[in-house]
């Protein structure tokens, strides 16, 4: 059976929502990445997904550049972008800041010379999947998961000039080929590990 696309849309009531009670600067997505009051660092999302992570990033004013890898949601993404673009204010001003390329980050990157790079690969299905939201296990169906993060997080490390930061699991370990991060942040269920370059 062909797996059905995430509906990807960035102006609907919950995502608004994610917009104006997110926290702003202060969530933890936003430290992890190094946004403080006066210092706002273009982004480059090495796993655009269903772009939220990053469409959260540039509406608190950061460039962003998405990279996504499965033609499928790059498309998706394309036309959510472009339905953004053509909405209110709140909505079209980040998208207006967000560039989406196609590929594979690990090469895309090479030729970028990025300052911060963010990662947030598909983990393996969780026993609880149930709690997994519908539109990630749609994503999950469509994208399988990222068993090869670890060489996307290595290529980060060589190719980024500042900052590199990964979403990751709480309770997983990191791959043995990573470096210990330079600090950790951490939420409910995930964490943010910061390798300072
Ligand atoms: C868990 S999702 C990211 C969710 C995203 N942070 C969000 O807020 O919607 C991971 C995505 O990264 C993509 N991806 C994984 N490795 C990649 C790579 N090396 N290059 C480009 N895209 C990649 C997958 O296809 C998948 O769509």
């Amino acid at each position: 059976m062909v797996p059905k696309l995430p509906d990807i849309d960035f102006t609907n009531a919950a995502f608004r929502h994610r917009l104006t009670q997110g926290g702003g600067r202060g969530q933890a997505l936003a430290k992890a990445v190094g946004l403080t009051k006066g210092r706002t660092p273009d982004i480059i999302d090495a796993t655009a997904g269903l772009g939220r992570d990053g469409f959260v990033l540039a509406h608190l004013g950061a460039k962003v550049t998405l990279i996504e890898r499965s033609a499928a949601i790059a498309r998706a993404l394309e036309l959510a972008l472009k339905q953004a673009k053509a909405a209110e204010p709140l909505f079209a001003e980040p998208a207006s800041r967000i560039t989406l390329l196609f590929g594979d980050a690990r090469q895309v990157l090479a030729g970028l010379a990025p300052s911060t790079v963010y990662i947030d690969p598909m983990h393996p299905a969780r026993l609880k999947s149930a709690l997994v939201k519908q539109q990630m296990r749609q994503l999950r169906e469509v994208v399988g998961s990222d068993d090869d993060s670890a060489l996307l997080i290595q290529a980060a490390l060589l190719h980024a000039r500042k900052r590199v930061v990964v979403k990751w699991p709480m309770l997983s370990a990191l791959p043995d080929t990573i470096p210990n991060p330079s600090s950790t942040l951490s939420g409910k269920t995930t964490k943010y590990l910061i390798f300072a370059r």
